[in-house]
């Protein structure tokens, strides 16, 4: 088992009343001037931007707002953010959206008291020292980042899309309403119940395999999200259907699961470069690479996709063939996936196979020009990022 420093400190408001606490949130968290950050029109549309807005008013906290944050945020939305927070000395950020408008969010708060260009801290020529208290009003589970360290951010030029990862940036709190998802379309909905999924997995598959009670509530995690979320397609407006899956997203992006194991994030780092360069929705992404990364590995690690097999998607054990069991697990995600909506090749993914020109791209990107590794489990250079790009052509 590994050594851990497991650190949640998000406060977590759930429920249907939640949002009545959103002016005191702020207050008790040191908000006095907020930047109130939003996506491309949704929360406007659900009239839940005028809750907002009405409780920062009620709480007596003057605010300024930014729109506009495309999903696979932009670092040009970044500059804007850090400009009208500086012009109006801002010490709270409120992101009402989904992961991309957090990581928005987040993105600003490093920025606002760094002198240099906050790309630096993407670049790695900086690491951040501080940022901005940053909360939430979550409106998609998927990416987790209301709990996560996590903030991914898109460099207009050149399409540079890019992780990283700081305690600072944490939420101080998150405000997650389920009746606020009922709104997302189906293909967001799978694409974020996908994330979900993956967010588990890549911390289940791990070298390090003793950890039993780490697994099971990973496995307790990804059979919810399995069977809850074909059931939120059929029925977009059942709250504990959408309450569950919304706890879920957070469970699985607040490193509850890799508690005892290390991650292994090589799918997520290979679909930064598919979102990077065709603007698909992460989760999509992370469907149609998976399987493919899955059969890569698989014969190095056979016990564990065996006990994935059988203890999430309910496989039957072929005890004289544990390979086969493996398979069988790799094929009834693919079921899944494409039960749900998901794409499990990149031409399902983007209607064309990708070129040799593009899929070089994406292999150079992802190994910043052969610098860099990808996976811990299986660590992936150069030739094994393009085997896995093919295969999943
Ligand atoms: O922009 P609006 O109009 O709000 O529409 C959004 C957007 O088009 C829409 N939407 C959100 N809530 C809605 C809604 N539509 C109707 N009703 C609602 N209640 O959904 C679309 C997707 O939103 P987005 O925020 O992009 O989704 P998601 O939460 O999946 O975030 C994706 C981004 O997060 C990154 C991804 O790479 C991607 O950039 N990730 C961030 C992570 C982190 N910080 O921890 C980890 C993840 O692995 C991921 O990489
Ligand atoms: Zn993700």
């Amino acid at each position: 088992m590994k050594d851990f420093n497991f650190y949640a400190p998000t406060r977590v408001v759930f429920g249907s009343n939640a949002e009545k606490q959103i002016g005191s949130l702020v207050s008790a968290y040191g908000g006095h001037k907020i930047l109130l950050h939003y996506g491309g029109g949704s929360a406007e549309k659900s009239g839940l931007l005028n809750v907002v807005r009405t409780q920062l008013r009620d709480a007596g906290l003057s605010f300024v707002e930014l729109g506009g944050v495309v999903p696979n945020p932009l670092l040009s939305k970044v500059y804007e953010g850090i400009d009208l927070c500086r012009k109006h000395d801002v010490d709270f950020i409120l992101a009402v959206g989904g992961g991309s408008v957090i990581d928005s969010s987040k993105a600003i708060a490093y920025g606002v008291h760094y002198d240099g260009d906050v790309w630096d801290f993407w670049d790695g020529k900086a690491v951040p020292q501080q940022c901005l208290p940053v909360g939430t009003v979550l409106t998609i589970p998927a990416a987790g980042s209301e709990m996560s360290s996590s903030c991914v951010i898109t460099k207009d030029d050149g399409l540079l899309k890019r992780g990283i990862n700081s305690d600072l940036c944490r939420c101080k709190f998150a405000v997650m309403n389920p009746e606020r998802t009922y709104t997302l379309p189906s293909y967001q909905t799978a694409a974020g119940g996908t994330d979900i999924m993956m967010h588990t997995m890549e911390r289940y598959f791990s070298k390090y395999e003793e950890m039993t009670l780490t697994d099971g509530i990973a496995e307790s995690l990804m059979r919810t999200v399995k069977d809850v979320l074909p059931l939120v397609l059929k029925d977009p407006e059942n709250y504990r259907y959408r309450a569950q899956i919304m706890w879920a997203g957070s469970l699985a992006h607040n490193d509850l699961t890799e508690c005892g194991t290390e991650k292994d994030f090589a799918t997520h780092r290979l679909e930064h470069e598919l979102s990077a360069l065709f603007g698909v929705t992460h989760g999509a992404g992370l469907a149609a690479l998976w399987p493919s990364w899955a059969r890569f590995v698989m014969d190095r690690h056979l016990n564990r996709f065996v006990q994935f097999a059988v203890n999430v998607m309910g496989v039957t054990n072929d005890f004289a063939n544990p390979r086969q069991t493996a398979l069988s697990g790799i094929e009834a995600v693919e079921k899944f996936y494409h039960e749900i909506g998901m794409p499990t090749s990149i031409h399902e993914l983007l209607g064309r196979e990708i070129t040799e020109e593009e899929l070089e791209v994406m292999v150079d990107k992802c190994s910043r020009g052969g610098k860099i590794t990808v996976g811990a489990m299986e660590v992936l250079g150069q030739n094994e990022m393009r085997e896995i790009y093919r295969m999943a052509r």
